[in-house]
């Protein structure tokens, strides 16, 4: 079987593989393929492992040919695979859900806090030898206790964002085209319209997939709604926010903050949102601790051993292909 890794990933997912093909191969540089590089690299191959930062789509499929049988993405998003194209194809496509729940969701609220505390920007300011000593006036920011926290997309990331208010005494709204009856038990979670949340939320928190509707769900007309001393969080996917709006709406004080992991154009930043104080920049990182990003690596990696040994992989994610060749078999 011949094996591809677009990128180096943790040690666990490696010698995962190692253990059944000791002789798999991986871009050894710690930087993302350009096109041409990847087109070249996938041909032939039996199961590759891609990452985020990967497009995988009909013309890297072809590239691949037709004795491809996996694509396992080391990401809980797959917005960088064209599915219907891989489902087409034949091809397995795989995700690694669950593993990365709980630091994403840690980074959510530590993205929270550091933009209403405007933690980055004093720490900024101190480091630069600014501090005179106390002040009355100095850095005042937003209170988070007591406040309401607006989740937007309930699934597992949203849920586990939404249970750890409850450390902060928060009222909690969510909006989903699906009822989470387990959040609105546990914590009294409320189900809002989109609109009603963006209009009573101090903090709009957003974890929907990227996919059509999704595409700049936050816009000039979604800000215009929210509270001028709320905050927007942003551990999604980048595109779910037209940042340019974003920029302006910051810089007119339309809303108070933002804190954004992830990027409309990555790894290209908007200018304007470079710019301004009242954003929190992180460079897609949520998932980024040693534990997650080696569960991660071990189950892209499994599943990808999965595939090859002919067998359903645990995380796929087009079932049709499965049942497809069950039907044929
Ligand atoms: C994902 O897995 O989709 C995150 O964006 C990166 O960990």
């Amino acid at each position: 079987m011949k094996i591809y890794v677009t990128r180096p990933i943790p040690e666990a997912g490696l010698n995962i593989l190692r253990q059944t093909y000791p002789h798999f191969t991986m871009n050894p540089e710690d930087r993302v393929l350009t096109r041409p590089e990847l087109l070249a690299k996938v041909k032939g191959l039996d199961g590759l492992l891609s990452l985020l930062t990967d497009k995988i789509d009909g013309e890297l499929l072809d590239a691949a040919g037709p004795q491809l049988k996996i694509v396992a993405n080391h990401a809980v998003g797959f917005d960088n695979v064209d599915l219907p194209a891989a489902t087409a194809r034949g091809v397995l496509i795989t995700n690694t859900p669950g593993v990365l729940t709980e630091a994403t969701a840690d980074h959510a609220w530590a993205l929270l806090f550091a933009v209403a505390r405007r933690i980055p920007e004093s720490e900024v300011f101190l480091r630069a030898g600014k501090f005179q000593g106390w002040g009355p006036l100095m850095f005042l920011g937003g209170d988070i206790t007591g406040r309401t926290l607006g989740v937007v997309g309930a699934g597992r990331i949203g849920q586990h964002v939404a249970l750890r208010s409850r450390g902060f005494s928060m009222r909690v709204l969510y909006s989903d085209e699906v009822a989470n009856l387990n959040l609105e038990k546990e914590i009294g979670a409320r189900r809002v319209a989109f609109e009603e949340l963006l209009q009573e939320a101090d903090f709009v928190s957003l974890h929907v997939p990227l996919l059509p509707g999704t595409k700049h769900l936050i816009n000039a007309a979604a800000l215009k709604k929210m509270k001028p001393t709320a905050y927007l969080i942003n551990t999604s996917r980048g595109p779910v926010v037209d940042e340019a709006a974003l920029a302006e709406a910051l810089r007119n004080h339309v809303i108070a903050g933002a804190a954004l992991d992830v990027f409309e154009n990555e790894p290209a930043v908007h200018p304007g949102l470079l710019e301004l104080d009242n954003v929190v920049l992180t460079p897609h990182t949520a998932s980024a601790t040693i534990a997650t990003r080696s569960n991660m690596a071990s189950m892209a990696a499994n599943n990808l051993l999965a595939g090859l040994r002919g067998e359903k992989p645990p995380n796929l994610v087009n079932e049709e292909v499965w049942e497809k060749r069950r039907q044929i078999s």
